[in-house]
């Protein structure tokens, strides 16, 4: 049997990241695991709360109820995906919607947030056999992952992707609010103090705006392969 790896996909949003991630999975029999689903489920924990909102941000108030945050995985049977849960609650969709990613960047930027995360993170992939994508598991979760990814894709083919898939699960967005959602994104997101998204040195980047999803699929598993 061939020797389990870990696999860290970073990269900038709406890149595809997870689309890969999960295929891979699949084809590996690894566990699959999506850190800004954790990290959305914060977030809208919060906007529950009435602890963030577009112009305000009560981060002492979040850190105090921190620890009674329960973020899980659980396999949705019809879909064979995992579902996020907040507290026992199903919030799959609730976590996708555009007012979830326009807090989510400031919410994980918070230190503290991020190490309670973190540590989750590391626990699930800690037997290898596990692909986990996001902004840092290469340079941070996992820093000794066997192969590590870095995706990228202009602003624009990102913006379009993620308006056609929110668009498809019915919900009201324009392009314009998307585009500015991930330009804004990128930018809160590389430049935070606490594990930025960087590229980790011993990372392949790959640029797939010209890539179609097999094409990709098939050049990260051939990665794979070479490493296994
Ligand atoms: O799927 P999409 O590219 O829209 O983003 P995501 O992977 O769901 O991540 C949502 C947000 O969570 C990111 O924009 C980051 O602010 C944060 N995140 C993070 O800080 N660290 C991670 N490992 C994963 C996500």
């Amino acid at each position: 049997m061939n020797k389990k790896i870990t696999i860290a996909i970073d990269g900038f949003s709406s890149t595809g990241k997870s689309t890969v991630a999960k295929e891979l999975a699949k084809e590996l029999e690894y566990i699959y695991v999506d850190s800004g689903a954790m990290y959305r489920a914060v977030t809208l924990f919060a906007m529950q709360e009435g602890f963030v909102g577009t112009s305000f941000f009560d981060l002492g108030s979040l850190l105090e109820k921190l620890a009674s945050i329960q973020v899980s995985f659980q396999i949705n049977t019809q879909t064979s995906n995992a579902d996020m849960y907040l507290n026992g609650i199903n919030v799959e969709n609730e976590i996708r919607t555009l007012e979830v990613s326009n807090l989510v960047s400031t919410v994980a930027a918070n230190s503290i947030v991020r190490k309670k995360l973190v540590a989750i993170q590391k626990e699930m992939g800690k037997n290898k056999g596990v692909v986990m994508d996001g902004r840092d598991i290469g340079t941070v979760v996992f820093k000794d992952a066997e192969l590590k990814i870095f995706m990228n894709a202009s602003a624009d083919t990102r913006a379009e992707r993620r308006y056609k898939e929110l668009k498809e699960k019915g919900q009201d967005v324009s392009y314009e609010d998307i585009l500015k959602n991930v330009v804004d994104r990128d930018h809160m997101d590389t430049t935070r103090v606490d594990s930025p998204l960087v590229k980790a040195e011993d990372a392949i980047e790959i640029d797939n705006s010209n890539l179609s999803r097999k094409e990709q699929f098939e050049m990260i598993l051939k990665l794979v392969q070479d490493k296994l």
